[in-house]
């Protein structure tokens, strides 16, 4: 979603927060603005589209402090009038906010009844005359913030530039985090967009106010008042490798990088492993939840703890979990997957899960994050970053993390690593041009398709759903995923001469149903391609058949691998947005 930027210090502060805001990019945007303080006045500049030097930028005066912000619109179209920072009535403070705010219209109203006049169709606006209108009450500006603040609803994060040269900001759902360099405090959505600079970095909880103020940090909270001592971490693996290198994307720079990545996420001990592995065994029962590749992830944990360690486990859509919030219990387990940490989806039900008394455990990539900080069991993927917008060595890792956890609870870990070891070193030689020509045949062929599906079942039934959200993604071609078993319950209807259909194989117990459903569909002329074993390439059901390297147990993680090269190159020949495809973010922090 959006990104907040600010920065004060010795180095000219509204090329940091251009720069901080283009490292922030990744996350999704449609807009963004750069606001500075100059001689008691604000000058902003504001764009839609991609983050690039403009005539206006360069006209902004060289000063100490700035912010900026980047806008994924929830209210109010894209255009520069709706794009932050917003402005002060009386030009003394400009604002950026990333969130919802829920009670927008109602907010609204009133304000409106008060006299006050809208510009901009954003929720945003909303505060910024919340706190004017505050300011009536009180001669000091950061109470008439901090009691603005509080009659907001929702998950919210703003960011304030004074004349004055302050910047506040408040955080509450929406991530915030503090950087603090040798040479100036940095405050940012996420500490990858300062990790050039610095890894020591201050973590904020929700309802933290901040004041950073000639050079000084002051936080407290913002309903009780207290003020919080200031704690620098240093981030370990601050990810400074955010470059494409010798890649044309960074979709196909960390597709190829799983040969690393999918072993780096098992490099955990048995003692490490081990306070998780007991949490789940007294649990009454594990859910292990995500939203988009993560839910997908999460199926996949879920199916690695029940077949292999035999744990009761369910999976669930984070966005879904109200629907067991009547049979959860505080003996139950959650395990949080998620790639940025930050998903409110995921956030709001791990608080719930909190209240419920439940304990909970998470596999996230990003370091320093809310879901790992609410966690009582954090792991990591260690993937590194993660800049293409669609995940693809982030969910190959958290699969691969889930199977050497249910090998661990049956005493196999030093055969899951082996097997995790193996797959990794056959990827190596997979990722050759040979591959990528036969993918590229492929997605030439599907280049002129517009409905496609794909088929997985048992192991390789999360992979067809993630590997249909990938093509997806990228491509913008309507293609679904689904377990093979719903073919003949209606899917089937869909299918049509020359429509593709791509069948999920692995060398196990649902292969002769995987094959049968590829024959029902290509008996109504479908395009069929296999993907999986080489041993049933040869098979006269596949029209096209993909080899994949396999290794027992978890041939079903490098099964999605071909449909991740397929959503590129087809993405490539379609001349889509590879890394950034319309309308997504990578980090989904609003409901
Ligand atoms: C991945 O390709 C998507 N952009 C999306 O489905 C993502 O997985 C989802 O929004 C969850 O994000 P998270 O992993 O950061 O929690
Ligand atoms: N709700 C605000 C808007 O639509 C902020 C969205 C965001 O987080 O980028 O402008």
């Amino acid at each position: 979603m959006c990104g907040v930027f600010g920065y004060t210090g010795k180095s000219v502060a509204n090329d940091m927060v251009f720069q901080g805001l283009k490292r922030l990019e990744y996350r999704g945007y449609d807009s963004w603005g750069i606001a500075v303080n100059n001689d008691g006045k604000i000058q902003m500049f504001k764009d839609i589209g991609e983050i690039q030097e403009r005539e206006g930028l360069k006209e902004l005066p060289q000063t100490t402090t700035a912010i900026g912000h980047t806008r994924w619109a929830t209210h109010g179209g894209v255009t520069v009038n709706n794009a932050h920072p917003h402005m002060a009535t009386d030009d003394k403070f400009t604002l950026v906010q990333n969130g919802i705010v829920e009670n927008f219209s109602q907010l609204k109203t009133k304000l409106e009844k008060l006299g006050y006049k809208f510009t901009t169709q954003t929720d945003t606006e909303v505060i910024v005359k919340l706190i004017e209108e505050q300011s009536k009450t009180t001669e000091d500006f950061e109470i008439a913030v901090k009691k603005a603040f509080k009659l907001l609803e929702g998950r919210n994060t703003i960011a304030i530039l004074r004349i004055n040269g302050d910047i506040l900001a408040v955080r509450n759902g929406s991530p915030l985090v503090i950087g603090k360099g040798k040479d100036g405090i940095f405050l940012a959505s996420d500490s990858l967009s300062f990790a050039p600079y610095t890894n020591d970095v201050v973590l904020l909880d929700d309802y933290d106010f901040v004041k950073i103020s000639n050079g000084k940090l002051h936080i407290e909270n913002v309903l009780t008042g207290k003020e919080k001592k200031i704690v620098v971490q240093k981030l370990k693996n601050t990810y400074t490798n955010i470059e494409k290198g010798k890649y044309e994307h960074f979709m196909i720079k960390e597709i190829v990088e799983q040969e690393k990545t999918i072993f780096n996420a098992t490099e955990y001990t048995q003692t490490e492993l081990k306070p998780l592995v007991q949490a789940i065994q007294e649990a009454h029962r594990v859910y292990v939840l995500g939203a988009g590749t993560a839910g997908f992830a999460a199926g996949q944990i879920a199916y690695f703890l029940r077949n292999i360690a035999k744990i009761d486990t369910q999976e669930v859509r984070s966005y879904e979990f109200n629907t067991y919030k009547n049979i959860l219990k505080k003996d139950d387990l959650i395990i949080a997957v998620s790639q940025s940490g930050e998903t409110a989806d995921t956030i709001e039900v791990l608080e719930m899960a909190k209240k419920h008394g439940c304990k909970i455990a998470s596999i996230v990539n990003m370091l320093g994050t809310t879901i790992s900080r609410m966690s009582d069991f954090k792991y990591y993927t260690n993937a590194g970053p993660e800049i293409c917008v669609a995940s693809t060595k982030v969910f190959t890792a958290q699969c691969a993390w889930g199977y050497i956890l249910a090998k661990t609870i049956v005493g196999e870990l030093k055969e899951a690593k082996k097997n995790v070891t193996d797959l990794s070193n056959l990827l190596t030689k997979y990722f050759s041009e040979k591959t990528y020509s036969s993918i590229e045949k492929i997605a030439k062929v599907l280049k002129n398709k517009e409905h496609m599906f794909v088929l997985g079942k048992g192991e390789n039934a999360y992979t067809a759903l993630e590997g249909a959200l990938k093509i997806k993604e990228i491509s913008y071609k309507h293609i679904e995923g689904f377990a093979a078993g719903e073919l003949k319950h209606g899917v089937i209807a869909l299918v049509a001469k020359g429509t593709p259909v791509f069948g999920i194989i692995s060398n196990d117990e649902d292969c002769k149903d995987l094959v049968s459903g590829m024959e029902q569909v290509r008996a109504r002329g479908a395009m069929t391609i296999g993907i999986g074993d080489s041993k049933f390439s040869k098979l006269e059901v596949f029209d096209y058949f993909l080899v994949v390297p396999q290794v027992e147990e978890i041939s079903n993680i490098s099964n999605v691998i071909p449909f991740q090269l397929i959503s590129y190159f087809l993405s490539k020949e379609l001349g889509n947005n590879i890394d950034k495809p319309r309308n997504l973010a990578k980090s989904v922090t609003v409901k």
